[in-house]
């Protein structure tokens, strides 16, 4: 009777988080939901990282973790960070963890800018469901429908999610959103790529941040951007802003290189 009560009160909640969210996720009965997503399957996305400073990464190569600028503080010797691999439960017993032990920022990285970097794991990752993702070497997948995925708030000012969250959105182009009721000029259009809807609902929150958006190339997953930032999150006419990948491919394939893989 009470466990029966106490599901029903927290099925009441979950529907009531969703209620600002799309289709998709309203019409999910488990619930919750990055904003406006779904739960990944284990395996599903096998490159993806949480962070122990509480973002979101993608496996480069088997001891490089791509992230974002911002996630990290700067260029040199750290070993303070834990990367977690093959688990969509973070509290899995089956998960796998690395420590860090040097960050590459981007060298033209600023608070508005090239936000991007490598971890270098202190040993080489591999095992079930851990798989690396290749990035973009051309604009040629930067348009089309986006996959998202991270632990990070299922809506703004929300909490850091257990469970892998992931969703999709459309790709917007620069001219719409540095238009005047998007970000006006903002984003930086070589640099940055947008996706989101115009009504808001689907976006990355805060903690997924550095994480990948995919889509699908020639034969698999590619990464075409980095979680970036936004203006709050999921909200009507902001979409999300993700580090353009194809612009920085080069400079990541060579920092890779000189960090040995
Ligand atoms: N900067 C945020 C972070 O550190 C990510 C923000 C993404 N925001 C968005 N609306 N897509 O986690």
């Amino acid at each position: 009777m009470r466990s029966w009560r106490t599901l029903l009160a927290i099925l009441a909640a979950a529907v009531t988080a969703v209620t600002m969210s799309p289709a998709p996720a309203a019409a999910d009965p488990v619930g919750p939901f990055v904003v406006g997503g779904s739960r990944a399957a284990l395996g599903e996305f096998p490159f993806m990282v949480r962070l122990s400073m509480g973002c979101g990464g993608a496996l480069y190569s088997p001891t490089l973790v791509l992230t974002a600028g911002h996630c990290v503080s700067g260029t040199g010797t750290n070993t303070s960070i834990t990367a977690t691999f093959g688990a969509i439960d973070l509290q899995s017993t089956s998960r796998v963890t690395r420590r860090s032990n040097y960050v590459y920022r981007a060298p033209g990285y600023n608070s508005t800018g090239d936000d991007w970097a490598l971890i270098r794991l202190a040993s080489p990752v591999s095992g079930a469901n851990i798989g690396t993702l290749p990035i973009v070497t051309s604009t040629a997948y930067d348009s089309g429908t986006f996959t998202i995925a991270g632990w990070g708030a299922n809506r703004e000012n929300g909490a850091q999610q257990r469970y892998l969250l992931k969703a999709t959105v459309p790709f917007v182009s620069d001219t719409t959103c540095n238009s005047a009721s998007m970000y006006a000029g903002r984003v930086n259009a070589a640099r940055e790529i947008c996706a989101g809807f115009t009504a808001g609902g689907v976006d990355t929150c805060q903690g997924d941040s550095g994480g990948p958006m995919f889509r699908q190339g020639a034969s698999g997953w590619v990464q075409v951007g980095i979680v970036s930032w936004g203006d709050g999150c999921a909200r009507p006419n902001k979409p999300g802003v993700y580090t353009q990948v194809s612009y920085f491919s080069a400079a990541i394939r060579s920092a890779a290189t000189s960090l040995g893989g």
